[in-house]
């Protein structure tokens, strides 16, 4: 196992520094930036049903239902697809409204999720033409899906998933790209610029890796915390649930992620000089928003961790902490901003003394309802 862990403490923290070479493997003869072409033979062997689909629904759970809702951003956002995004449990239970003009997403790591699989059956019971992201290759849901991508993450020990959501919002994002160059949702040059943007982003990861220490020290400020909250706006509250999801599992301090506005509609009364608040504050997007809402967190005394880009003074000013981030396109910040929170809850947990490969009462997957 020693040499499994390659010299890392934990499968978890190994995995965590995996996802620069993990996300190159995602690219791999997929994302031919020079040529301007995103190459995914089960997206281009089906190319009309995606472009003809009224909706995509995505079902998923856990940390892949958190990937599926930063991909409703990117196909809406991107692509103009309406978008929905289900819980696999709910979705198979609540007799719900689909036919053959809907494309279903399904997005799982392990490929073998029990509710994912039931909601896959469903769908296609209705017509519905079913499309896999997963990791493990011929697991159950990619036998059961009509077409998929791989994430190609590499296998995923550690039962807090970190590379496999890295690289599941690898494959939706070349997905929406595709699909946005094939519907003319996207100007040929903007294109290319995300293309450019997105290559660049495994060097990106390389360096908010360097923030290990900061996060070390901030673990090390927080770490005896029973309550801490997360706030994200747009592409950035998903990664707000994940970071919140991530710190439950391994550290088992109750943690609530929610998107930053909606905060004064309830979490705001939990806030007091003993509560963190992470915030994730990229340049881009809502950022005076932002701005006002880590005021309101001032005012009230929360204690401030802030993930803001690069050189960024006014938020500096205001945060107890900040971690910097390189800039990129605010639609891909969230393969950015989720890795110092990846970090965060590890070693928080590690400082705990928890078992972080292995959190009590988890499975890596979940194969029974
Ligand atoms: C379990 C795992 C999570 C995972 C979820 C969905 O709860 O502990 O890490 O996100 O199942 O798993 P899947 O394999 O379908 O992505």
């Amino acid at each position: 196992e020693q040499i499994e862990k390659n010299g890392y403490d934990h499968f978890m923290l190994k995995e965590i520094y995996e996802q620069p070479s993990a996300i190159l493997d995602t690219f791999r003869g997929r994302l031919l930036s020079n040529e301007g072409i995103i190459k995914m033979s089960g997206v281009e062997d089906n190319l009309q049903k995606f472009l003809n689909a009224k909706r995509i629904i995505i079902v998923a759970c856990g940390t892949s239902w958190h990937a599926g809702l930063v991909a409703e951003y990117l196909f809406e956002d991107l692509a103009r697809i309406p978008v929905e995004v289900e819980y696999a449990s709910e979705f198979r239970y609540r007799n719900p409204v689909i036919s053959s003009e809907d494309v279903v997403i399904a997005i799982s790591q392990s490929g073998e999720t029990a509710d994912t699989l039931a909601a896959i059956k469903l769908a296609k019971s209705f017509g519905a033409f079913v499309f896999g992201v997963c990791n493990v290759v011929g697991s159950s849901i990619a036998r059961e899906t009509d077409a998929g991508a791989y994430t190609h993450a590499g296998p995923e020990i550690g039962v807090a998933s970190t590379k496999a959501f890295t690289t599941q919002i690898t494959v939706l994002t070349l997905m929406a790209l595709r699909l946005a160059n094939a519907k003319g949702t996207m100007s040929t040059s903007e294109y290319k610029k995300f293309l450019f943007d997105l290559e660049s982003i495994p060097n990106r990861v390389e360096e908010v890796l360097k923030s290990d220490s900061i996060v070390t020290e901030i673990s090390e400020k927080y770490k005896g915390v029973s309550n801490c909250l997360y706030l994200g706006r747009n592409y950035n509250f998903p990664v707000a649930l994940e970071g919140a999801l991530k710190l439950k599992e391994i550290s088992y301090i109750h943690a609530e992620g929610y998107p930053a506005a909606e905060m004064k509609h309830g979490p705001i009364a939990l806030i007091d000089e003993n509560m963190p608040v992470v915030v994730i504050a990229t340049k881009k997007g809502h950022y005076d928003k932002i701005v006002s809402n880590i005021q309101e967190i001032k005012s009230r005394n929360g204690r401030i961790i802030a993930i803001v880009t690069k050189g960024d003074t006014t938020i500096k000013e205001m945060a107890d902490y900040v971690v910097e981030v390189p800039e990129t396109s605010e639609s891909l910040t969230p393969l950015i901003t989720t890795i110092p929170l990846q970090l965060l809850s590890y070693h928080i947990a590690v400082m705990r003394g928890c078992n972080v490969d292995q959190p009590r009462n988890l499975a890596k997957s979940v194969t029974v309802e």
